[in-house]
């Protein structure tokens, strides 16, 4: 099946090769004007503008006119938690009400609350609410995802949302990654023995899940009141002698040290950094790991927004990412977080673009498959109604200027 665009008023992030984009680099984002795009069985085939169409040797089964329309790479959301079980309302009226995050955990509340209901969530029925959830997020553009384990906290429970994730894999079309993180938080009965804990991440949930082929990454929340900086060298250490690279939570509440051990440790990501400090920062920019902010969560927990501008112009790589998760980042929707980098921490439009696509596809080792429209990748795609300039998406957020998205070369 061969199908061709035409027409199109800018073809977005048009690219030959595949480079980590950092400081100047990142406000570069190339487009064809008037432009054409082929995809062949699924995959990026060929492009170029109007008036050489002429001379291309393809014959069409399908042609969209895309008059009007921007066509971008699909968005490359490279840290979520979209597997859980129920939701968390009555939190958020909590903290309306004064209470704050680190109250509600000690409750019982916030990662517990979720432990405890996706523990008591059958395997099917959690199957069934992440692929609404993913269906719902497809349809806001993104085309590739990475998610999370980490609200099981039991052998059972992680490995349950793990197998979720691997169905996810195999009946969608959708490009997806999966990380261990059975260390996002103590339980409960683990409280006095955190290292009880630890060993049954490292010997009874690791070789289960390296035998099934469960993950492709290993994550650790390193925090105060949560996994310290030698618990989480220690774990993620674990994981890469199982071939699980790490991805870390890091410096989301304070500035842990959990960056220069993530760098140390050559992270594929470090992610959140709201909290970020000079040598942090440093850190970050000779090395080769990618700094992903989740602007979404600073914004629901109302904690300051990550140093975006600092970051860029240090010379540092950062993606964006949605953190999509029921309780610091209740939305998937990649348009906001592209807007809110904008916004709130003073991205550019290119920049958040390219943050959100060739970057975030980069934060989960997708490059070769998605991120930009190059031939050879597969044609995951976001075709925007009549909008009058890219710089119109993130400034009129909160409309739904998406008018149809591709999986795979197939309409959604
Ligand atoms: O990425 N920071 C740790 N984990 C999640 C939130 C978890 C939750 O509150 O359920 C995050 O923000
Ligand atoms: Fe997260």
């Amino acid at each position: 099946m061969t199908t061709i665009l035409t027409n199109i008023t800018s073809l977005v992030n048009v690219r030959e090769e595949n480079v980590l984009l950092r400081g100047a680099a990142l406000s570069e984002l190339p487009v064809i004007n008037n432009a054409y795009l082929v995809i062949e069985d699924g995959v990026i085939a060929d492009y170029g503008v109007m008036d050489d169409l002429i001379h291309t040797p393809w014959s069409f089964t399908e042609s969209y006119d895309a008059s009007g329309s921007f066509v971008m790479p699909a968005w490359c959301d490279s840290h979520t938690h979209l597997v859980f079980a129920g939701s968390r309302e009555e939190e958020f009226v909590y903290k309306l009400q004064g209470m704050s995050y680190a109250e509600i955990a000690a409750k019982g509340g916030g990662i517990l609350n979720s432990a405890a209901k996706l523990n008591a969530a059958t395997e099917d029925e959690l199957f069934n609410a992440a692929w609404t959830r993913l269906q719902e997020v497809v349809k806001l553009g993104t085309g590739a995802i990475e998610i999370k384990s980490g609200y099981g906290l039991s052998v059972e429970g992680e490995l349950k949302m793990l197998r979720v994730i691997k169905r996810l894999k195999e009946k969608s079309d959708v490009i997806i990654r999966s990380t261990f993180l059975g260390a996002h938080t103590f339980p409960l009965e683990y409280k006095e023995n955190r290292q009880g804990y630890i060993d049954s991440i490292l010997y009874n949930m690791l070789p289960v899940i390296a035998q099934e082929e469960l993950a492709d990454y290993i994550d650790v929340f390193c925090e105060q009141g949560f996994f310290s900086l030698s618990e989480t060298e220690l774990i993620c250490k674990a994981g890469m002698s199982y071939g699980l690279k790490p991805k870390i939570h890091a410096n989301q509440l304070s500035a842990t040290g959990a960056v220069q051990l993530g760098v140390e440790l050559e992270a594929v990501s470090i992610d959140h950094l709201e909290m970020m400090d000079e040598d942090a920062i440093q850190s970050l920019v000779g090395s080769n790991t990618i700094g992903t902010l989740l602007p979404t969560a600073a914004f629901f927990l109302r904690m300051p927004f990550q140093p975006a501008r600092q970051l860029i112009d240090a010379g540092a790589a950062i993606a964006l990412a949605s953190d999509y998760n029921p309780g610091s980042s209740p939305s998937g929707n990649m348009n906001l977080v592209v807007a809110f980098s904008c916004i709130q921490m003073k991205m550019l439009p290119q920049e958040a673009i390219n943050a959100a696509t060739i970057n975030g596809a980069f934060a989960m080792e997708v490059q070769d498959l998605a991120g930009s429209i190059s031939k050879g990748k597969v044609a995951n795609l976001i075709v925007t109604k009549p909008i009058p300039s890219l710089a119109y998406l993130p400034y009129s957020f909160g409309s739904n200027l998406i008018d149809k998205v591709m999986i795979k070369g197939e309409w959604v």
